[in-house]
């Protein structure tokens, strides 16, 4: 399932994703603002009973306020069941060269991008179970041990595990673990 809202974008996505038998593809044309349509529009083809991976991949920076970031992340993960994950990457503010290129592409660019620094990007994750080793240049996030070792660069990625999901039931909270346990107060556990 691929989401944008640029037409050329979605014209190649037209072009390239296609179902086989081996699985479905989709893609869908709503703005990343709208969650709820997202997730509207995504259950025709995922199974939300099953974990998911959500993949925001270079498209933060064009949300500009963290809160709002963290709050799309939240109401997307929110419906997901635990041991879903979320992995994303985006632009650090660690190099002034991309500092400045990215200055200049704000100029005339639209939607405008607003890079971050690891420690903002991280909290956009918060309430979810940060994956080793945390947020990380992507040269830098579990390299492959046998390839030459890469310089840093300002892409920083991050994966974060919905580890549990806080659930109301009447007057008692039940949290359900990534491995289908549920617990209720008292420590009763339960499964399913
Ligand atoms: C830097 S590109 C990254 C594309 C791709 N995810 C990748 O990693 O190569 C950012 C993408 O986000 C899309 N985008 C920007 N703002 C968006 C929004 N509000 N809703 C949906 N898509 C958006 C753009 O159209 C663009 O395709």
């Amino acid at each position: 399932m691929y989401v944008d809202n640029d037409p050329l974008v979605l014209t190649d996505a037209r072009a390239l994703l296609a179902s086989s038998p081996q699985g479905a593809t989709a893609y869908i044309d709503v703005d990343l603002y709208d969650p709820a349509r997202i997730l509207g529009e995504a259950a025709q083809t995922l199974d939300f009973g099953k974990p998911v991976a959500l993949m925001l991949m270079g498209i933060l920076g064009h949300v500009e306020s963290d809160d709002e970031a963290r709050s799309i992340i939240e109401r997307l993960m929110s419906v997901f069941p635990a041991g879903s994950y979320v992995a994303m990457y985006d632009g650090g503010d660690t190099d002034p060269d991309v500092v400045e290129a990215t200055r200049i592409w704000n100029v005339s660019a639209n939607p405008k991008y607003h890079l971050r620094s690891p420690v903002r990007l991280a909290a956009l994750l918060s309430g979810l179970e940060m994956v080793d080793p945390g947020v990380a240049s992507v040269t830098r996030w579990k390299p492959d041990a046998e390839a030459p070792a890469q310089p840093e660069i300002a892409q920083f990625a991050a994966v974060a595990l919905r580890r549990s999901v806080r659930m109301c039931d009447g007057d008692d909270d039940i949290v359900e673990f990534a491995d289908g346990v549920h617990v209720q107060p008292g420590g009763v556990r339960g499964r399913g």
